[in-house]
């Protein structure tokens, strides 16, 4: 089959258009055509290997797993032994750590769901990896809950233009903050304010948010806790990914916790799970129509490495989808 795949870590000029092995398929695992595959800052990293501690989990000095790609939608090809409630034939979307930009995938039905009737597979393929972050952030990082301000920084990207909508649903008051070329996005995905990033910072309004879910940007912990309420919750997500170094800016979810000790305001970090409950939590979202996957740009996969080129420019509005 073709896929994307590397050898060795580097920007995307390591990145080949070649003939692999389809992958096989063992226990409780699926064989999925492949027909839209997520690209996400995930993708980044393993291709580059940096931060350099990510190099503990996907190999120390050169990719453990070739082929690239992680989120994907597409349509059971094959079943393998003990599973009983997938068929060949059905539409589905989930996660698989043996690569995703390629023809086929092989995928554990424990990350895999139903693809929402609703979606097409590109707009399908946005959410396991973006929507399900977002949903935990919202959900069981921040515990949100109706009537709360919420800010989301980094709103208009992959995972904060779902944390938007997310938040909305569940009843929150939503800032969101992004530069001056997102706002009308952002206000459109249902923020009831919006700070352009490139205008005020986010502390302008004094300690006003319950939760803030911090996507994008690396802002330094002081800053964070002076826009939150004395027992507010700062949920850390993101940021940093390319910052350098061995941790990236991921520092600030290792110091989140012991600051925690000392403060009554609630700071964590966020470690994502890829698990078929949320995909079919946020299914039900979306085919509510409370929840619609935002697509910025589909490419190729012949033409991978130019989507993950855009999204290492660092400003997508909404997700950067390969179709197969
Ligand atoms: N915790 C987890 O389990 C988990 C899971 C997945 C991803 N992540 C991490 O989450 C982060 C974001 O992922 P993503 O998929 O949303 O990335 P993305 O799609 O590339 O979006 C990033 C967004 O950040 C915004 N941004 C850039 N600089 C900013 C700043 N200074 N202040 C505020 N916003 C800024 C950009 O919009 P503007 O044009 O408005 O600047 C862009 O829309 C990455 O670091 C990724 O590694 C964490």
């Amino acid at each position: 089959m073709k896929a994307i795949a590397q050898d060795v870590y580097g920007s995307a000029e390591v990145l080949q258009l070649r003939d692999v092995d389809e992958p096989s398929i063992g226990a409780g695992q699926v064989l999925v055509q492949v027909r839209a595959a997520g690209v996400d800052p995930g993708v980044w990293v393993c291709m580059t290997g940096r931060p350099y501690a990510a190099r503990l989990a996907f190999g120390l000095r050169r990719p453990k797993v070739a082929v690239l790609g992680r989120a994907l939608a597409g349509v059971v090809a094959a079943v393998g032994p003990d599973v009983r409630d997938v068929q060949p034939g059905d539409e589905v979307y989930g996660t698989s750590p043996s690569g995703t930009f390629a023809e086929y995938a092989a995928v554990s039905v424990q990350r895999l769901a139903a693809k929402p009737p609703r979606l097409s597979f590109e707009q399908a393929a946005a959410v396991p990896i973006s929507g399900v972050t977002a949903l935990e952030s919202v959900r069981d990082g921040g515990r949100v809950k109706a009537g709360q301000r919420v800010m989301i920084i980094g709103a208009a990207g992959g995972i904060g233009s779902f944390a938007v909508q997310i938040a909305k649903e569940f009843g929150a008051h939503v800032t969101g903050v992004c530069s001056t070329g997102k706002v009308d996005l952002v206000r459109s995905l249902g923020a009831d304010e919006v700070i352009d990033y490139t205008r005020d910072e986010i502390d302008r309004d004094g300690p006003r948010y319950d939760v803030i879910i911090d996507i994008a940007g690396c802002r330094p912990l002081p800053l964070l806790r002076r826009a939150l309420t004395p027992r507010g919750t700062l949920v850390l997500t993101g940021g940093g990914h390319d910052a350098g170094g061995l941790l990236g800016g991921y520092t600030r979810q290792l110091r989140a916790p012991l600051m925690t000790l000392f403060t009554s305001q609630h700071l964590r970090g966020l470690a994502s799970r890829e698990r078929a409950q949320e995909l079919e939590e946020l299914g039900r979202l979306i085919e509510s129509g409370a929840v619609t996957p935002v697509i910025d740009r589909t490419y190729p996969l012949a033409d991978t490495s130019s989507a993950i080129r855009y999204l290492a420019e660092g400003h997508p509005a909404g997700k950067v989808i390969v179709t197969v």
